[in-house]
């Protein structure tokens, strides 16, 4: 088979494996985690019951939920040497950077993998959840100049995180709405983050190894990146009234806005619908409100411009207002990308759990486009 058969430049539309934990349908605009649409465990499920669901494949019982949970209880704590890492990391470094050196630093004490035992590596991967969200939180307090605040048992993992970045225990509508930010989060069949790791699992590299480069790849601003970006540009915007114009303006210079287009999905992403939708509840009980409204004028023009030039197929992805909803919680812009890791986290480790048990190194064929022969003058006879 030549090797150009099947080109698709960015895999688009390439089928690279099988996978049962999450399915993009981007003409329906749908999302569903093993069979269940996004929108039903938004509703009704927990951080804690989706992360059972994704990484055993199963609905937890009582006693399953519970094992869960204890399980991401007792991982809360760093070993001292990823302590020292974080806290020696400058304020001026990105928090996602420190997370990548943080995940490395835990693979430290990762043994040689072994695919078949599928209970040890769930246990694993429960771990390492739970401690990427204390790393997440540690830095954020350190770049603030803060102490660290010490996990709390009594907490949910939702209910946790926001206590350890903010030294103070969140109400049950703010902690809920964290909790369910963290599930629409989860997972996204095969972004380009949960591929990285696929790729580096594939090589039957550590499944924290594995999670590390995962993190590099979801920094991007195409990818990941792009929630912090958001808050960025509506920082430049500044005022609800500039927004419009600032809109025509990029693109009219071809200017990507950030939160918007989605490689899938050529309608709403279910998961921004569900976002804005919590973000106007919010919204409605606090005064400092000029984020979202420049965020909805942005919104406004994007899509009544980009119909008038028939491409109608860019919508406001899941990064568009979840900015806006964690800076109403406090939250600061530059943490966006870190939380949005530790959610992804139980995809990253789901997929590595799922490929494991029948896997095969990924190892792509490259369409060559250079000389087919050329010569090799010695360095005199080079020209200059
Ligand atoms: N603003 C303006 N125009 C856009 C945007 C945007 N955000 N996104 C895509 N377009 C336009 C492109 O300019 C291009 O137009 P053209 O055909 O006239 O050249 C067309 O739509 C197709 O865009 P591509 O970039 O080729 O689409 P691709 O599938 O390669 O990229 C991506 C998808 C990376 C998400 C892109 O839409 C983008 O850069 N968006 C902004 C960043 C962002 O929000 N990323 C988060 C994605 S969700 C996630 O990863 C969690």
């Amino acid at each position: 088979m030549s090797a150009d058969v099947g080109f698709s430049k960015g895999l688009a539309g390439v089928v690279a494996d099988e996978t049962s934990i999450s399915q993009v349908q981007g003409d329906a605009g749908r999302l569903i985690y093993r069979g269940v649409p996004i929108e039903e465990l938004a509703e009704n499920a927990t951080f804690e019951e989706v992360t059972h669901f994704l990484l055993r494949g199963e609905l937890p019982s009582e006693s399953g939920l519970e094992a869960t949970r204890k399980a991401l209880l007792d991982g809360r704590s760093l070993p001292q040497h990823v302590e020292s890492l974080i806290d020696s990391a400058g304020k001026s470094a990105h928090p996602m950077k420190v997370l990548q050196a943080a995940t490395a630093a835990l693979s430290f004490s990762e043994g040689v993998v072994d695919l078949k035992d599928k209970e040890g590596n769930i246990n694993a991967a429960l771990k390492l959840t739970a401690q990427v969200a204390t790393a997440v939180a540690r830095f954020s307090r350190r770049r603030r100049g803060l102490e660290p605040v010490a996990p709390d048992p009594s907490l949910s993992h939702a209910e946790n995180f926001l206590y350890m970045i903010h030294g103070e225990k969140p109400n049950k509508e703010e902690a809920r709405t964290f909790d369910v930010a963290l599930i629409l989060h989860m997972d996204h069949d095969f972004n380009a983050s949960t591929f990285a790791g696929r790729v580096i699992a594939s090589t039957e590299a550590g499944l924290i190894s594995s999670v590390s480069g995962a993190v590099g790849a979801l920094s991007g601003p195409l990818h990941g990146g792009a929630n912090e970006r958001v808050l960025q540009m509506a920082d430049e915007i500044g005022d609800p009234a500039k927004a419009k114009e600032w809109v025509l303006d990029a693109l009219k210079n071809k200017k990507k806005v950030m939160g918007f287009g989605h490689r899938v999905y050529r309608t709403m992403d279910p998961r921004a619908k569900v976002l804005r939708s919590m973000l106007e509840k919010t919204v409605a009980q606090k005064s400092d409100t000029a984020t979202y409204e420049i965020l909805l004028t942005v919104h406004d023009t994007m899509i009544e411009q980009l119909s008038a030039k028939q491409k109608d197929y860019i919508w406001p992805n899941v990064d568009f207002w979840s900015g806006s909803l964690y800076r109403l919680m406090n939250l600061e812009s530059i943490d966006y990308t870190p939380i949005f890791a530790v959610a992804r986290v139980v995809g990253w480790c789901s997929h590595i759990v799922e490929m494991w048990q029948d896997n095969r190194i990924y190892r792509p064929a490259a369409k060559y486009v250079g000389p087919e022969s050329a010569q090799f003058p010695g360095l005199q006879k080079r020209s200059s």
